[in-house]
Order: structure tokens, then sequence, then C-alpha cells
């Protein structure tokens, strides 16, 4: 089996939340699904996501200076899928999803369990990814108890 296979599947067992990362830049809206997100530090408050460099969201994220991050419930799997559609183009409005908006004009997924915005912070490339930093300014969550969760290549819900 090739290294990457093995790292696929070995990666597979790792469950995670997922997360849409979107941005504004120049009045288009673009959003991403990402298994990739994680804090980084409390001060200053700082998160990342690890972005592939052939998607358009890194360039567009250092041309904006920022971004959000919206944490997807239970619910939102259509969200997920719609947002991990390969080859969409960036549009004024979002298209299938709603949307809100942050106090500082970032677009956000509406009904996310959490989001945050963020100045980018700091953009690393190694490999086929861009790990993008950003400082969070604005965060907020909501009462929604119940995370969407990947797994094994598949959406799960929590259960105790
Ligand atoms: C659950 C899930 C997690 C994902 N996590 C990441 C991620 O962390 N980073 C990333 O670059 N792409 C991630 N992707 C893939 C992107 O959402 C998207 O499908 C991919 O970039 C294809 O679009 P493109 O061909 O336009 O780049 C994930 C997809 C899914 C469904």
């Amino acid at each position: 089996m090739a290294i990457q296979d093995e790292f696929k599947q070995a990666l597979s067992t790792w469950a995670s939340g997922v997360a849409v990362v979107t941005t504004a830049d120049q009045g288009l809206l673009y959003g991403l699904t990402v298994s990739s997100f994680t804090s980084v530090s409390l001060d200053p408050p700082l998160v990342l996501v690890c972005l592939a460099t052939s998607n358009r969201m890194p360039a567009m994220i250092t041309s904006a200076q920022r971004f959000a991050v919206s944490i997807l419930g239970r619910d939102q799997e259509e969200a997920s899928s719609y947002f991990a559609i390969s080859g969409r183009e960036p549009t004024a409005e979002f298209v299938e999803v709603e949307g809100d908006w942050t106090p500082g004009g970032m677009p956000v997924v509406q009904g996310a369990i959490a989001w945050l915005e963020c100045e980018l912070y700091e953009t690393l490339t190694h490999g086929d990814h861009s790990i993008v930093v950003g400082e969070v300014v604005a965060a907020r969550a909501t009462e929604a108890p119940s995370p969407l969760i990947y797994y094994r290549r598949a959406y799960r819900g929590v259960t105790d």
C-alpha cells in the first residue's frame, strides 16, 4: 500500500468536528468544509485550519486578510456536503445554504453551533496545504448541544 493510502487510512480513525471556513474578498463569498480546524493559543487567541493550496481559499484569505469558521451542528450535513463540492465559484451571496454575518462583515453558515471571526495572523505552506493561522476577534457559541462529527469517512453524531 502506498504511504498516502496508509496515511489516509490511519487519519480516518481521527474523529473530528466539521467546520466551514468562509471569507469575503472584494464582494465575493466563498466557503470550504474542513476537519483540520484546531485552537493554537489563548493569549493571543489563535486558531488554525489547513487548506489545500490547489483550492482558491488560501489565496482569497491572503487577499481579504480575514476569514471566519462556522462549527457545524449534527443537522448540518447538507451544508458540509455543499461546501465540499469541487470547483464552485465565489458568489455575491451564498447559494444552497443560508448565511449570516459576523460583526466584522464575514459570512458564516446560518444555524452553526458556533462561529469565530478571524484576522489573518500568518500563513505557512507545507507540502500541498497551507496552514492558515487566524487571530480570533469575535466568537459566539449557541446552546445547541450536538456537533456534526466526521469519522471513518462518514458523518456521525455524538452518543455517550
Ligand atoms: C468532512 C470534510 C473535511 C474536509 N477537510 C478539509 C480540510 O481540512 N482541508 C481542506 O483543504 N479540504 C478539506 N476537505 C475538502 C474540501 O472541503 C473540498 O471538498 C475540496 O477542497 C474539493 O474542492 P476543490 O476541488 O474545489 O478544491 C474536507 C471535506 C470534507 C467532506
